[in-house]
């Protein structure tokens, strides 16, 4: 049974950065779910994108959620800026502290939802623990750091281990889904239990961003009603 609704959620690392507000404004009339905010701090992962300030300038320019995908070393350190700054939702990797269950805590205690992430290599076993009190895991289909790379196929059985741990594990979070997301991959990613789909470079890398969107949300919802 589906708990979470289907999500497209458009990663501006792909957008026009110098017109951050017209392009989020494209995928928000073409039916966006959520904004996925990029952090990279060239320590975490080998490059460096957007911060605080600016996802501060963006929480101005929509009312849509934003997802703040922490790819940082001592997330805990930052979490508070970056829920003051407006971050609806705070997602870290189970890679870069040793204190998630306290870091988790630290976001729920700022009122934003609580996500986490696991790189390709990480097993879904390591985040026992906590599943009972995430409202998000994040599974990395590429190794995360940039955008347009290739979808990894052993994410789908991480995906399809999350959904069945979901009860075992007496959870309620969605699954997410980042990396080499498109048109060709959308659908068995959601069969296979996928609720939240972030996409950069197949939504922005495209001359109509708003019907990338709306072309990636009727795939996945017909992926429903087709049999596996
Ligand atoms: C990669 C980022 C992704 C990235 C996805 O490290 O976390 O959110 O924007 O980009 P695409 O959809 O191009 O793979
Ligand atoms: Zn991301």
């Amino acid at each position: 049974m589906r708990t979470h609704p289907i999500e497209i959620a458009p990663s501006i690392l792909s957008a026009d950065l110098a017109n951050l507000a017209a392009d989020v404004r494209k995928v928000e009339s073409a039916g966006a779910a959520v904004i996925h905010f990029d952090v990279m701090d060239g320590h975490f992962v080998p490059n460096i994108t957007m911060g605080i300030p600016v996802l501060a300038s963006l929480r101005k320019a929509t009312s849509l959620p934003i997802d703040a995908h922490l790819m940082i070393e001592r997330p805990g350190e930052y979490v508070e800026a970056f829920a003051q700054a407006g971050a609806d939702r705070i997602l870290v990797h189970q890679e870069a502290t040793a204190h998630l269950d306290r870091v988790l805590a630290q976001i729920r205690d700022l009122k934003a939802e609580a996500g986490v992430v696991i790189n390709p290599a990480t097993p879904v076993a390591t985040l026992v623990e906590v599943l009972d009190r995430v409202d998000t895991v994040l599974v990395m289909s590429v190794n995360p750091g940039f955008g347009g790379q290739s979808f990894i196929p052993g994410s789908l059985n991480k995906i399809r281990e999350l959904k069945q741990m979901r009860q075992r594990y007496n959870g309620h979070y969605r699954i997410e889904v980042d990396g080499g997301v498109e048109p060709e991959n959308i659908g068995q990613l959601v069969q296979a239990g996928a609720d939240t789909l972030v996409a950069g470079t197949s939504v922005f890398h495209t001359p109509d961003p708003a019907a990338a969107v709306r072309r990636l949300q009727s795939l996945a919802q017909d992926s429903l009603t087709q049999k596996v």
